[in-house]
């Protein structure tokens, strides 16, 4: 029966799970096989393997388009929902053939998918409908192409039970991360940037967590559209030689979703390049050298994430965060975390054990372990009420 499979799996002593990430940065498919035995806050975890697959520039061409076009071609949206599954099963096989490990050896796939809408409320602003979002990369096929049982589509449970979607790192932050007794803030700088305030009470409620605004994503898109073919400010160099416009960043800061309370959820929806040249002609700096436009976009990264942390973590005199994603690599960005937060440590994530480039594939590795084993989550609903669901959609490969 194809349910003794899942049936098994849930009984073993350990489970392999390939975990998957494709973020709003488009840059690649990040890959970690990881080892899991038990679940929930008694699991225990190996990462085997880890490492990314970058899109070609084509690729990355045609997610970015539906990730950010006001309209897209229904039949093409089709076709890619097809395709991609097909592009990340050739690099699954390509990671487990450089690895030296078969189909076979991965009890399940976990994949998140790529995200080309997110539309909470917040952002789609139309009375009387509900909180969404969608990723691209059907499930059924690429457990189909892999042979592999695949989790899919993490964050639909999470929306219909009356959150947004995201973030859905705490779940995991929480079973693999947290220390009683120490108070640790986990960011991940991917495309948006999320926090996890761990404030080691245990004291069983849901950690604080949302989305702090950009991460890596403002700086990526004026580098593109600056400086293409260069895609990224690799280290943070260019930033680095640039001087901040304290008014640009006063008017970037300005809007509405900075002071908006937590929970809440971002994407490239709202952090835009319409964004940024709307704030560049309200501080009348609309010929601002890129270089001094990067080195303030950085610090704003910087400034959102840590007035986050004062404003909403009741961070103690001293405490470490944790930094995950791409924007570990960005040195002016880690700098400038670092003097936003004088009295914290901020470090990198290797400094728990897991590269920060791999740490939301183990993520989703994880979640797809609680799946199999049973586990429920609560989720903190825009009414105030918490309800208790399960996150995942489990696709066969036959
Ligand atoms: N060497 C580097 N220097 C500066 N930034 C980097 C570097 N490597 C990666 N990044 C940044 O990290 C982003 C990818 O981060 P990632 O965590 O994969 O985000 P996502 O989850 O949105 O895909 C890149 O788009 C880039 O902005
Ligand atoms: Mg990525």
């Amino acid at each position: 029966m194809p349910f003794d499979k899942l049936n098994e799996l849930s009984e073993q002593k350990d489970r392999i799970i390939l975990g998957l990430m494709s973020g709003t940065s488009v840059d690649g498919l990040d890959l970690a096989v990881c080892r899991f035995s038990d679940s929930g806050i008694n699991t225990s975890y190996e990462i085997l393997n880890h490492g990314t697959v970058d899109y070609t520039d084509e690729q990355r061409d045609i997610l970015l388009n539906f990730a950010s076009a006001e309209t897209v071609n229904m039949e093409k949206l089709c076709i890619y929902h097809a395709e991609l599954s097909h592009w990340h099963a050739s690099m699954i096989r390509s990671k487990l053939s450089e690895w030296g490990m078969a189909a076979s050896d991965i009890d399940l796939i976990a994949t998140h998918g790529q995200t080309i809408r997110h539309a909470p409320k917040r952002i789609h602003k139309i009375d009387g409908l509900p909180n969404s979002t969608f990723q691209l990369g059907d499930a059924d096929h690429l457990a189909y192409l892999t042979g592999i049982h695949t989790v899919s589509d993490f964050r639909q449970k999470h929306v219909a039970a009356g959150g947004e979607g995201a973030p859905l790192a705490v779940y995991g932050d929480q079973i693999l991360f947290n220390s009683p007794g120490s108070y640790r803030v986990l960011v991940n700088i991917g495309g948006i940037s999320n926090i996890t305030i761990l404030d080691g009470k245990g004291s069983g409620d849901l950690p604080v967590t949302f989305d702090t605004g950009p991460g890596n994503t403002l700086m990526d898109q004026v580098v593109r559209q600056r400086l293409s073919p260069q895609r990224i400010d690799n280290g943070g160099e260019i930033a680095f030689s640039g001087k901040i416009h304290v008014g640009f960043l006063k008017s970037l800061k300005s809007h509405e979703f900075f002071s908006q309370t937590p929970p809440k959820t971002t994407g490239p929806e709202l952090l835009s390049p319409s964004f940024v040249k709307k704030a560049l002609e309200e501080s009348g700096s609309s010929d601002l050298p890129v270089k001094d436009i990067l080195a303030t976009l950085n610090r704003f990264t910087a400034e959102t994430i840590a007035d986050s942390i004062r404003t909403y973590g009741n961070p103690p005199a001293s405490f470490s965060v944790y930094i995950s994603g791409g924007g570990v690599h960005n040195r002016t960005l880690m700098w400038n975390l670092q003097d936003c937060l004088p009295e914290a440590d901020v470090m990198n994530f290797d400094k728990l054990g897991v590269n920060a480039d791999a740490k939301e594939a183990l993520f989703f590795a994880a979640m797809a372990n609680e799946l199999v084993c049973g586990n429920r989550f609560p989720v903190l609903g825009e009414d105030g009420k918490i309800r208790i669901v399960r996150f995942g959609r489990i696709s066969f490969p036959d």
